[in-house]
């Protein structure tokens, strides 16, 4: 098991699965009101950036339930607003803390805080990924379909840090991943074209949003603009309008095909009402899936 986690590319497949059962077994815990107290006396930091409201809850709820003690610090309120070093809040934040979230924008930050750090950090959002995101998505695609093999996952919008992770995963994972995005908002070639290189036959990136969609298990999508990028919001509205999530693109998916949105969701835009109110939206046990999924990430890691 990685001492970080960083992003889905550094896991084994071995590593998934580690976190896949290990969250099962939490939940099953919880929902039978059986105790599991596995890190008394342990301190998790949470440094953000962005804003958040599942991962934060979420992360401090499991910490909470696991009976630790989480920390939330927003980035703006501490010395590296006033441009302290990473390195330096890197190796005072270990001596406090027995592991440390952080949400921010370039990857380059959170890689130096792992460099620095002598205790786990754990990517809870940047720029380029949100692999935390991705895995309990995946654990709520295996409570929905008990398996991730041999289904068609399809991935609708923005070639976004949501998309980055799926990829990443499908190629450990040998998902069957099909994207579908405007051109000039692909995901990143290099990622691309990495995973197809393990996963050659199984991950494809196409603009025609019905072949991505058609026959799929797991209909996925995001929001068309994403933290940092506000500005760019009302020129991304008209490209991305072929790519909304409605029924009319659901028809074309299996009859029980899931939806998903890591949330929070733009109704009208990325998404239509009715879908994300749907019968096939899975969005609210996939938002509880997170607490389940990051019990597991803050044991493995602050433990081992
Ligand atoms: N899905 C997700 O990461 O939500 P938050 O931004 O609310 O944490
Ligand atoms: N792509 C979105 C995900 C939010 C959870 C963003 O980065 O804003």
């Amino acid at each position: 098991m990685t001492k970080h986690l960083l992003k889905l590319s550094d896991l084994s497949k071995t590593d998934f699965e580690v976190f896949f059962e290990r969250a099962m077994e939490l939940k099953r815990r919880q929902k039978q009101g059986t105790a599991n107290r596995s890190l008394v006396g342990k301190t998790f930091g949470l440094l953000f950036d962005k804003p958040s409201t599942r991962t934060r809850a979420s992360f401090e709820a499991a910490m909470v339930q696991l009976g630790g003690t989480p920390l939330f610090i927003s980035s703006k309120d501490t010395q590296i607003s006033r441009a302290e070093p990473i390195k330096d809040t890197a190796r005072v934040l270990s001596r406090y803390f027995d592991g440390l979230a952080i949400r921010t924008f370039s990857q380059d930050i959170i890689d130096e805080f792992a460099r620095f750090a002598t205790i786990p950090i754990i990517n809870a959002l940047t720029d380029p990924y949100h692999p935390c995101q991705v895995l309990s998505d995946l654990l709520t695609i295996l409570q929905f379909k008990k398996t991730y093999e041999k289904l068609k996952i399809a991935w609708v919008g923005d070639g976004n840090n949501m998309a980055h992770s799926w990829i990443n995963a499908a190629a450990v994972l040998g998902l069957n991943l099909v994207l579908a995005c405007p051109e000039e908002y692909f995901p990143n070639k290099i990622i691309v074209d990495e995973a197809i290189k393990k996963n050659p036959d199984k991950i494809k990136v196409t603009t025609d949003p019905v072949e991505a969609v058609r026959e799929a298990d797991v209909v996925n999508t995001d929001v068309w603009a994403s933290m940092g990028q506000e500005s760019e919001q009302d020129a991304r509205r008209g490209v991305f309008e072929p790519f909304q999530v409605n029924s009319k693109l659901l028809a074309e998916a299996a009859k029980d095909a899931i939806v998903m949105h890591c949330l929070p969701a733009h109704r009208g835009e990325e998404i239509t009402e009715d879908v994300l109110e749907g019968p096939n939206s899975v969005v609210w046990d996939q938002s509880e899936n997170k607490l389940h999924m990051h019990k597991a990430i803050i044991e493995i890691l602050l433990t081992s």
